[in-house]
């Protein structure tokens, strides 16, 4: 996956800047506030359609404007031809997407063109945060490896905010309980649902032996991690669908009562849980500040190696000012797992914040306010 040119007009802090990618590693310098992490942006929004940061256009444009575009002229393999991407995107929410000038009404088809991993500080969330950052990483992989998976996650949260409306309004007394019609609701939101959970799972069965590779290779020690999807009913990986839908509905009959007291969904994907062990102790308790980022550092070179095996290329690597985080040592295992075969973008504040290898085969250049320099 190569990233040749990036063009951003009124997204974020940009006006129209263009930037050219000559190598296989660019490094971005700028104070504060620049503008470092949302040149990142812009590729993590070409690469899954979300941002990292925030969920409306609104806050992508440009204050005051109201139309942001992001344009990239990209390459999937050193032999392929290059592809531009567009993504037009507006205060008042609506998106166009065009792929060679041709208009893509659908998201699914614009998306698998670029790939890429963003590790940024927000990142360390994956283990202290709440369950939301965690549901939330492993949407945005699966978002990458199967571009449908971008419907259905629309189609169920479409199914559950209507499901949520009817709990409230049932709650607030405007409308009465009718066991039928939740139960047309119960049907769209399980079948939804589960379609969402298995392949949240699948995923994390083929993403924990890489993780768990990497953690051991980086701790250097007997560090044994494990990761297990937690959903509000038990299912197996290998249960049937009829077999998850029984129990996703049987979860549902529990909660009939709590779920309109309280007005809203309690069992579905939107509540799961990944937890995260190591030795079997939840990561969030077990050790340093250092010892997570090696968790959370394994995870996102286990999402780089999976990416890759699936697509057949290397996909981009944005490193948002995590590297002067990492110690020599660490920073030597990304730098050996990445080599010049993964295009990286690293962003940070000093350039002597961490090892001089990673300026070789580098481009550098320099932001402020907006504006990108090469130097
Ligand atoms: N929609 C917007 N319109 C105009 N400016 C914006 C918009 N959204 C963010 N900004 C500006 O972008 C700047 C932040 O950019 P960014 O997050 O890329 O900083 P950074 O260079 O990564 O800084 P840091 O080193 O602190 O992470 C801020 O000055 C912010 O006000
Ligand atoms: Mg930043």
């Amino acid at each position: 996956m190569y990233l040749k040119s990036l063009l951003l007009k009124q997204f974020r802090n940009y006006i129209d800047q263009e930037v050219t990618f000559t190598a296989p590693k660019t490094v971005i310098v700028g104070n504060n506030a620049q503008g470092k992490s949302n040149l990142l942006e812009a590729v993590l929004l070409l690469a899954t359609m979300r941002s990292h940061r925030v969920s409306k256009d609104r806050d992508l444009v440009r204050n005051g404007e109201a139309l942001g575009e992001i344009k990239a002229i990209c390459q999937r393999s050193p032999e392929g031809y290059p592809i531009e991407l567009l993504m037009r995107m507006r205060a008042s929410g609506r998106r166009s997407l065009s792929i060679n000038g041709v208009n893509q009404a659908r998201h699914l088809d614009f998306l698998g063109n670029l790939n890429a991993v963003m590790f940024s500080s927000l990142d360390l969330d994956l283990v202290r945060g709440s369950p939301e950052s965690r549901r939330s990483w492993l949407d945005t992989v699966l978002i990458q490896l199967e571009p449908i998976y971008i419907n259905l996650l629309q189609q169920y949260n479409q199914v559950l905010r209507q499901r949520n409306a009817l709990l409230k309004s049932i709650k607030q007394g405007k409308t009465q309980y009718e066991p039928q019609q939740m139960a047309l609701w119960d049907t769209q939101l399980v079948t939804a649902g589960t379609r969402l959970m298995r392949r949240r799972s699948r995923l994390l069965n083929r993403l924990t032996p890489i993780a768990r590779t990497w953690h051991q290779q980086i701790s250097g020690g007997d560090e044994y991690l494990e990761i297990t999807y937690v959903p509000k009913f038990e299912f197996a990986p290998l249960d049937s669908i009829e077999e998850i839908h029984q129990a996703f509905f049987a979860a549902l009959l529990q909660k009939t009562i709590i779920e309109q007291h309280q007005g809203t969904t309690l069992v579905g994907p939107h509540r799961d849980e990944v937890a995260l062990t190591i030795n079997d102790t939840p990561a969030r308790e077990y050790g340093s500040q250092g010892q997570q980022r090696t968790l959370v550092l394994a995870l996102k070179l286990a999402e780089l190696e999976l990416l890759e095996s699936v697509i057949g290329e290397p996909p981009l690597l944005l490193l948002d000012d995590v590297l002067a985080e990492l110690d020599l040592q660490r920073q030597d295992h990304l730098l050996n797992a990445i080599g010049d075969r993964v295009q990286t973008i690293i962003t940070t504040t000093h350039l002597g914040s961490f090892e001089a290898q990673w300026l070789n085969s580098g481009q550098i250049f320099q932001v402020a306010n907006g504006k990108i320099i090469q130097s």
